[in-house]
């Protein structure tokens, strides 16, 4: 099996994993036309598409995936559609449920229908391990049954349900990827690791919640992007792969990790209130995606170090987002850390 797949609608392509795989698309495939659907909500960013522009056959569009017209127009002229476009960030779920069950569950409605109606080879679904809830023990099989603990993961395993349900009843030719917690270059700073960077340059305590001790599967954006692509080029429909290094690094770990990557002391580490239901494990099995050819080619060791470079090298692109409604965001989710 392998497709071609000669023209993409890649929504959320403005965010971290989104932006990083339609680059990796360009620099494999000279002939891919790709059009990026983007709400370009607080965590959607242009600079991040940057150097696409002007490449033929490259096409942005600001809008919503709710926006059932402007799906099924954009779907209209393409070969398949892999949906990035969510909200992503478990701590803003709890304070906002409504925008995750909007954008993930209904969002991923309207594109399944659009890709229902317009015959595509595939829809693939960036989802995520979180969809397991927290996993003491063992480790996460893609047949295991859904725990979502968050209204973010939950969103997310609805929308698989939905997918799921379209491809059940009207043969959507679907593909699930299921990956773990992803780090690297264009990651807004809400997510752990470029919060702990962004905060250490700038001389802030690096907060941890609780004892630090909840792990994940760290996961380099550039690596998920080549699963995802060899998922989408290579697997049968109706493949689910869970997608993930196997390695288990707990909170405290980045957190020294960082500083140790920086020269910095372990006195800026700031242990704070616990996140409400806060899931202490996600741990994958992740022989399938390996049977398919993939495994990751970047240690967490090497792609922190090059984070870290990434995000001192580039100020001018994360310092503007830590700004008004950032600190809105930060005062609420860590009261006890600013007063
Ligand atoms: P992100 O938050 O960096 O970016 C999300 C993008 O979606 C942004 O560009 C945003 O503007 C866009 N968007 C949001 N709502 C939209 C809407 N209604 N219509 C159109 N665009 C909209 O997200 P990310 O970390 O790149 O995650 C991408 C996908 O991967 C998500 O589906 C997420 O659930 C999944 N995922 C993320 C991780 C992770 O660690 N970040 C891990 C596994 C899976
Ligand atoms: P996060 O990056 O939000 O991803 P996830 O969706 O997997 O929760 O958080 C990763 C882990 O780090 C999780 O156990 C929560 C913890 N965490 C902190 O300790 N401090 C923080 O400031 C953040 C954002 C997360």
């Amino acid at each position: 099996m392998s497709r071609t797949l000669g023209r993409l609608l890649v929504p959320g392509a403005a965010g971290v994993i989104g932006s990083n795989f339609v680059r990796h698309l360009t620099r494999t495939r000279s002939d891919v036309e790709i059009t990026v659907l983007d709400k370009l909500t607080y965590a959607g960013n242009l600079a991040n598409l940057a150097e696409l522009e002007g490449r033929p056959g490259y096409r942005f569009v600001h809008g919503d995936i709710c926006d059932r017209d402007l799906v099924d127009s954009l779907a209209r002229g393409v070969d398949a559609i892999v949906n990035f476009a969510a909200e992503t960030h478990v701590d803003r779920s709890l304070m906002d449920p409504f925008a995750f069950i909007e954008t993930d569950v209904r969002g991923t409605a309207v594109l399944c229908e659009a890709a229902r109606n317009h015959g595509h080879e595939v829809f693939l679904l960036v989802s995520t391990d979180e969809v397991y809830g927290d996993v003491r023990s063992g480790r996460s099989r893609e047949t295991d049954p859904f725990r979502p603990r968050s209204p973010y993961s939950a969103s997310k395993a609805a929308a698989e349900h939905i997918a799921q349900a379209y491809a059940e009843s009207f043969g959507l030719p679907l593909l699930v990827t299921r990956g773990s917690n992803n780090y690297g270059p264009n990651q807004y700073p809400e997510k752990l690791v470029p919060v702990l960077i962004t905060n250490a340059l700038d001389g802030m305590n690096l907060p941890l919640y609780n004892d630090g001790s909840a792990v994940r599967d760290y996961l380099f954006v550039e690596d998920h992007c080549r699963a995802i692509d060899l998922v989408l080029r290579e697997a049968p429909a109706g493949g689910v792969y869970n997608v993930g290094t196997g390695v288990e690094t707990s909170g405290l770990a980045v957190a020294e990790a960082v500083l140790d990557i920086m020269g910095k002391p372990r006195s800026m580490i700031e242990f704070v209130a616990d996140r409400p239901g806060h899931d202490y494990r996600y741990a994958l099995d992740v022989s399938r995606i390996t049977e398919l050819g993939w495994e990751p080619q970047v240690t967490f060791a090497e792609g922190l170090e090059q984070t870290v470079r990434w995000y001192r090298e580039h100020e001018d692109w994360w310092r503007p987002l830590k700004s008004g409604e950032y600190w809105e965001y930060y005062r609420r989710n860590y009261r006890p850390l600013v007063s």
